[in-house]
This record gives structure tokens, C-alpha cells and sequence, in this order.
């Protein structure tokens, strides 16, 4: 009979691996690193918030395990130096997940919204992708293996959920995705997308303005799905899949984690049962 030790270790699907987490300090990010480190790997928290990353990175296994870079995802300097810090201190970098995000306000008319809002929310969410994508190639591609993923979300596809900026954000997130994959198939190099439905982090506590159950029990009357409610570890549960090995064929891939909201139209309600 195999030994509790054994059955760990191969339940384990990320053993050897390094992975770099941004936005990895909170919220999805958070859930993917404490993810992949029970899962075996060794992770590089790069975020914003020192106090809060250190915290993280200290909770899985100190620096053996894991280590936390402050690292402006907008900065370029930053994010080089991020990643050339997880190869100095582990060695390699086979998962980076593009995750670090923020949204602004959402205001009804287009005329409200500012362009120093816009392109605030654009740098984040699209050139801080962009150049963790480009420094991850730099590093995977002489190595010709790894495995991107980049958060995108439902705004990523449908109109209408979220700010201008977020949305525009989002649609160009899925677009640079699939054209990394185009590029780096050639070096065995996966590039994937999680597009997750809204669950209660500090991001979206700020834009909803609801906190913890009042979030949820919101968001769930929106949402397609009844009964369950979608939280951080779901995410990360979809990461991990896109970053093991049983996603050996899976590129250019949009993976919604969003109940089938994306797919429905609650205007036609053509499957509402009378009795309900
Ligand atoms: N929460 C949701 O409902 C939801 C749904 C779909 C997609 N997303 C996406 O998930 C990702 C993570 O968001 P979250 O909800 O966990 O929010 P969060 O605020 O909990 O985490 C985002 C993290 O990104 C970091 N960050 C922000 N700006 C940064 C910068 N310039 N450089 C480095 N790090 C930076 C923050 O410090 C924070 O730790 C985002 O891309 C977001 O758009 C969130």
C-alpha cells in the first residue's frame, strides 16, 4: 500500500517548478501562490504592497520557498529585475502568472470618465502585462519551455459588466494572450487566460462598494450559477490546471471560471421555470 508520504508527493502538480505571481500580495494572486506552494512550487510574490506580500511570502515556508520583489508592474526596470531575481534565488521561471490589476470607478456616461483615469487603469492592466509577458519570454523562450497565464476576466468578452477602461483593458489582455501564444508555440511554450465572474477581493469590495456577504449575495443574484458562490481558491484552482501538466495541449485558451454568465442573455429568460 503506498505511504502517506508517496501519495503527497505525487498529489503534488507543481513539484519543481517556479513560478512568479504578481499582483501576488492579495486577492487571486494571493489564492494562486498559496496554491502552487502546496502543490510543490517554489513562488516569487512580486507586488506593490511590501507589508502585505512579505506577510504572504512568509507564510509559505520562508525563504527556501518563496520570496517577495517589489515590483511595479508598470516599471520596466522592475519587472526585469523580478524575474531575473527568481532565476538568481531558484534557480528558473517556469510559471508566470500575469495577474496584478486594479479598475476605476464605473461612471454611467463616457463623458465623466477622465483619460488620466483611463490610461491609469490601461498601464496596469495592459502595459504591466505586456512587459511581465515580455521578460517571462526573454527568460522561457532560450530555455523553450514555461507556461504564461495572464487574469483577465468576464470584461475580457461581454459588454457592460464593468468600467470603459477595465473593459477595454480586459478585451486587450485576451488579445495579447493569444497572439503570445501564436508566437511561442513554436518554443513549447504555453500562453493561457483566466476570465473569472466577480467574487469578493479588495478590487472588486472597491468598485461594488459591498463588502464580504453583502458582495456575495449580490453578486450571486447576478450571476447565472445558483447555489455556489465563486471565491479567490476557485481561481487558483483553474490556474493550477493551466499550469500543470494536464494542460500539456491547452494554448490560446480563454478559461472562464463565470457560472455560464458569459454565455446567458437574463433578458430572454427563455428557461425560467414558471414555478420559480
Ligand atoms: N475580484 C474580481 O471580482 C475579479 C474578477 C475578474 C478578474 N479580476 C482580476 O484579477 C486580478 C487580481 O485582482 P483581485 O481581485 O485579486 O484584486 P486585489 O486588489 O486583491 O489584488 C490585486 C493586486 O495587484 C497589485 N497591484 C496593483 N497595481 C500594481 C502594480 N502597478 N504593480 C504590481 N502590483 C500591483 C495590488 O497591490 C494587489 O495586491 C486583476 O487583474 C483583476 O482585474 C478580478
Amino acid at each position: 500500500m503506498a505511504s502517506a508520504s508517496f501519495l503527497s508527493t505525487i498529489g503534488k502538480r507543481l513539484e519543481g517548478k517556479v513560478a512568479m505571481v504578481t499582483g501576488g500580495a492579495s486577492g487571486i494572486g494571493e489564492a494562486i501562490a498559496k496554491l502552487f506552494y502546496e502543490h510543490g512550487a517554489k513562488v516569487a510574490i512580486a507586488d506593490i504592497q511590501d507589508e502585505l506580500g512579505n506577510s504572504v511570502s512568509n507564510a509559505l515556508g520562508g525563504s527556501s520557498n518563496s520570496i517577495y520583489i517589489h515590483c511595479d508592474v508598470t516599471n520596466e526596470d522592475d519587472v526585469q529585475d523580478a524575474v531575473d531575481r527568481t532565476i538568481s534565488t531558484f534557480g528558473k521561471l517556469d510559471i508566470m502568472i500575469c495577474n496584478a490589476g486594479i479598475s476605476d470607478e464605473t461612471k454611467p456616461r463616457i463623458i465623466d470618465n477622465t483619460k488620466a483615469d483611463f490610461e491609469r487603469v490601461l498601464g496596469i492592466n495592459v502595459t504591466g502585462v505586456f512587459l511581465t509577458m515580455k521578460h517571462a519570454a526573454r527568460v522561457m523562450v532560450p530555455t523553450r519551455s514555461g507556461c504564461i497565464i495572464s487574469t483577465a476576466s468576464i470584461s475580457s468578452t461581454v459588454g457592460g459588466a464593468a468600467s470603459h477602461a477595465y473593459c477595454s483593458s480586459k478585451h486587450a489582455v485576451l488579445g495579447l494572450t493569444k497572439n503570445l501564444a501564436v508566437e511561442l508555440g513554436q518554443f513549447g511554450i504555453r500562453v493561457n487566460c483566466l476570465s473569472p465572474y466577480a467574487m469578493v477581493t479588495p478590487l472588486a469590495e472597491k468598485v461594488i462598494r459591498l463588502e464580504n456577504e453583502e458582495l456575495e449575495k449580490a453578486l450571486s443574484t447576478v450571476g447565472n450559477l445558483k447555489g455556489v458562490t465563486l471565491r479567490v481558491d476557485d481561481v487558483a484552482k483553474a490556474a493550477l490546471f493551466l499550469a500543470s501538466a494536464d494542460a500539456k495541449y491547452i494554448s490560446g485558451h480563454n478559461l472562464f471560471i463565470d457560472g455560464g454568465f458569459t454565455v446567458y442573455n437574463p433578458g430572454l429568460g427563455m428557461f425560467k421555470y414558471p414555478e420559480f
